[in-house]
């Protein structure tokens, strides 16, 4: 592989170095081509454009690989648990028993938020869409916590932001289903693991008691593994550019979980869901809506199918859309939306125009199943995907400070007015 490409522009040759990366992906280096030649590169939507160099995970779009730190999604879906996972992705290696238990403990015993955070969440109507409440309550804690604003603070109290983020999260995005519920937020309860102390804030009731289904816990924490991380998708991004201006960790987060709540991005989960739903109101006919999303004077599109970067199956997917079948199973749940999601599936892998262009079922298309399944509400879908994807946004973030990268700024290039003189109104 060459270290060097040219390029030839305006009569001129330049020479620009080559990067190879740990697993054989190459990329140009443009970064003093404008000062050389005057010349940028653009590229809408970053399709071709690296942003930057991470160690935290690899995945090969055409033979469907993810891994995290080298540890393939695979491997970790079966044998790791999501706070195992989470120390991996934020600090590299696969914590001892004791590094674990001190990590699960820290985190136990940052789980409450200060009583004044209820009087935000109070502030809320409970028809506020919960990524929209926990995008708020994360700011918040930069008023709890305003030693967090300082960007250049030691790795021990970063570490403890770190820890508090993950142990927060799930109390607040539990306190959102609450409040859009109407009904009184739970308080944490130690005693229990991650994944049985959301459920338990979730669902149950300070009425009676609730019994935390294991199948359930573990169903959820696969979950939550599964949405850990994905390289530079359009949050992570966010997060990066955020924290790139010195923002703080929470600042950074809070606009990472904006980004997800788009319908392209995190928000398909949901956007699946009202798809099948709408489906299954308007007949089953999946036929007719395959068509709709293939029509381009037709909004519609297959939500749950396509992805910037797999152009085979999301590796993700396959685990889910088995998991799916064995929690139904399990639950005992009959989910008429399952088969109609299957047949589209079918479907689509044999249509010329799904085929030519490789869209796939991405990690969206089966999650909102299981999560209908263990009794999450739609509305919540993305909330879960933020929970999981949380110890992704966090490692990226320590990443580019650690690695001191600069404010990010794209360029662009200018299509508007040239110089021209001030109208008065007379002259208008
Ligand atoms: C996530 O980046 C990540 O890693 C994200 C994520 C993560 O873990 O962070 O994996 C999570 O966001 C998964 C994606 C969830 N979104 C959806 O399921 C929404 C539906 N999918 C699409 O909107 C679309 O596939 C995107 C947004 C996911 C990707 O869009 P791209 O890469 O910009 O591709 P494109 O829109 O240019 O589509 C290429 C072609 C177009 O047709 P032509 O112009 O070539 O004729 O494929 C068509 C598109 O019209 N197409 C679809 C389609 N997705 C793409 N047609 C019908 N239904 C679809 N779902």
């Amino acid at each position: 592989m060459s270290n060097s490409a040219e390029i030839k522009i305006n009569g001129k040759t330049y020479e620009l170095p080559v990067i190879e990366g740990s697993e054989g992906e190459v990329a140009i280096d443009i970064g003093k081509f404008r000062s050389q030649s005057g010349v940028i590169t653009i590229d809408p939507g970053f399709k071709n454009t690296g942003s930057t160099k991470s160690a935290i995970t690899f995945l090969d779009g055409e033979k469907g690989i993810l891994r995290y730190r080298g540890y393939t999604i695979e491997e970790l879906a079966e044998k790791s648990s999501f706070l195992e996972v989470s120390y991996l992705i934020i600090y590299g290696e696969l914590p001892d028993q004791k590094t674990l238990e001190h990590f699960k403990n820290e985190i136990s015993h940052h789980t409450l938020v200060h009583e004044d955070i209820k009087k935000i969440l109070d502030g809320f109507p409970s028809a506020a869409h919960p990524m929209g409440v926990l995008s708020s309550l994360v700011t918040s804690l930069t008023a709890f916590y305003p030693e967090s604003l300082d960007p250049n603070r030691s790795s021990d109290e970063v570490d403890l932001s770190i820890i508090r983020l993950l142990a927060k999260l799930p109390t607040f995005a539990a306190w959102a289903f609450k409040n859009e519920m109407g009904h009184p937020v739970m308080y944490p309860d130690n005693k229990l693991d991650y994944t049985a102390n959301f459920l338990k804030m979730m669902f149950g009731l300070p009425v009676e008691d609730y019994e935390v289904d294991p199948v359930v816990a573990k169903a959820l924490d696969q979950l939550l593994i599964l949405h850990a991380d994905h390289e530079q998708n359009c949050s992570t991004a966010t997060v990066r550019v955020v924290g790139s201006s010195h923002a703080s960790l929470y600042a950074s987060i809070s606009a990472g979980v904006c980004a997800l709540w788009g319908p392209l991005h995190g928000g398909a989960n949901q956007a699946v869901i009202e798809m099948l739903e709408q489906i299954q109101a308007d007949g089953g006919d999946t036929a007719k809506w395959m068509a709709k999303a293939k029509d381009k004077n037709d909004p519609f599109r297959l939500m749950g199918f396509g992805h910037r970067v797999y152009k085979n199956f999301d590796p993700r997917a396959k685990i889910i859309k088995k998991a799916a079948d064995d929690v139904l199973a399990k639950l005992g749940v009959n989910d008429p939306i399952l088969d109609i999601a299957k047949g589209l599936e079918e479907e689509a892998l044999r249509d010329p125009y799904f085929v030519e262009r490789k869209l796939y079922p991405n990690v969206d298309f089966y999650s909102g199943i299981i999560y209908r399944a263990l009794g999450i509400p739609t509305e919540m879908f993305t909330v879960m995907f933020a929970l999981g994807r949380l110890p992704g946004w966090i490692a990226q973030w320590k990443e580019m400070r650690e690695n001191g990268e600069p404010i990010g700024r794209p360029r662009q290039v200018y299509v508007g007015s040239n110089e021209r003189n001030y109208v008065s109104m007379d002259n208008r």
